[in-house]
């Protein structure tokens, strides 16, 4: 089986997390910033753990400065994305890092971020959209002003709000408002959550923010009927299997959830995350999981139907995609 040529639809890419490291250290060079330490000698990120992990991806976007850095980071992202065969992209951006959760700031950032998803669509033929984060570690009152960006700005291209960082920190109850601000704006909602918070994070995720989608969600595993639910309301995991073994919630993937989660009938889907931090791929990530699990080119199939079935866009959006997978 041909993995690579198969198409593929990726749901959980976070845009500042996709950035290679020559291309942070190139401009942080040109900027003469020194983000030195947070490479090792091969010239890839380094990092011991999860949150030194944050530290380092927070450092990377240090260098993020202007418009047209995300102009260029999201044409190199998405030329990486449709290298592996990926045909549509749901990026997690975070207008945080893109001047700071200032309204009039985020709209140069997300013109600038559109204008090259265009351009990458007309010459790659890759679809993307956008879901605005909020960075849990930052609090409730940050996560506020970045749903105000995301509902002023919600609409063809911006389509999801949803929220990324330190799970251990603080509740979902402290994001609530920020969730239904955005949701009653007509944004659909994702939100990390069972990566390091166990079952108990993604119970209180899906019932007190009412996300559709949950990022990675893996540690549902631990509890039947936590599972039962998530089957009974149709919620979709944005499950990352190199991400979390690299991060070293797993010691490998044989000992992942994924196989299991989804045979015991929960909706999951296969991403990144954060692709040049964990060395991954989706490519690799299709053929790890097919020579691990046995996982065939229809069982491919049924993840991307699974993904195209969640995914944020509108109808007219999901008919082009699945033309392209024959469904
Ligand atoms: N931001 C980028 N990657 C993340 C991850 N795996 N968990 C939480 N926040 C993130
Ligand atoms: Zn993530």
């Amino acid at each position: 089986m041909n993995l690579k040529s198969l198409p593929k639809i990726e749901l959980h890419l976070h845009l500042e997390g996709a950035a290679p490291a020559n291309f942070i250290k190139n401009l942080a060079t040109q900027k003469h910033i020194d983000v030195s330490k947070i490479f090792n000698q091969l010239g890839q990120y380094q990092f011991d753990n999860f949150k030194h992990f944050l530290s380092v991806y927070e450092a990377a976007t240090t260098v993020l400065q202007s418009p047209d850095d995300f102009y260029k980071l999201t044409k190199c992202v998405l030329e990486e994305c449709a290298k592996n065969h990926v045909v549509y992209v749901e990026t997690f951006v975070s207008p945080e890092f893109c001047g700071g959760n200032d309204i009039v700031s985020w709209k140069e950032y997300l013109s600038a971020i559109c204008e090259a998803s265009e351009e990458s669509e007309a010459s790659f033929g890759i679809i993307s959209r956008g879901i605005a984060t909020c960075i849990r570690h930052l609090g409730p009152n940050s996560a506020k002003d970045t749903a105000k960006c995301a509902v002023e700005t919600g609409g063809e291209w911006l389509v999801g709000f949803g929220m990324a960082g330190d799970e251990t920190f603080g509740q979902a109850k402290d994001y609530v408002y920020s969730f239904d601000l955005a949701r009653e704006a007509g944004l659909k909602l994702t939100s990390h959550a069972g990566e390091w918070g166990g079952s108990e994070s993604v119970r209180s995720t899906v019932n007190q923010l009412g996300v559709q989608r949950v990022g990675h969600g893996v540690q549902s595993i631990n509890d039947d009927e936590l599972i039962q639910s998530l089957i009974e309301q149709q919620i979709v995991l944005e499950v990352c299997p190199g991400s979390n073994v690299f991060l070293g919630l797993y010691p490998d993937l044989q000992s992942h959830p994924i196989k299991t989660l989804r045979d015991r009938g929960v909706m999951v889907t296969v991403s990144t995350d954060d692709p040049p931090f964990f060395q991954t791929s989706m490519d690799q990530e299709y053929e790890s999981l097919a020579s691990c699990f046995g996982w065939s080119e229809d069982d491919f199939l049924e993840l991307n139907r699974v993904a195209l079935d969640a995914a944020f866009c509108d109808k007219k959006t999901k008919e082009k995609i699945a033309k392209m997978f024959k469904f």
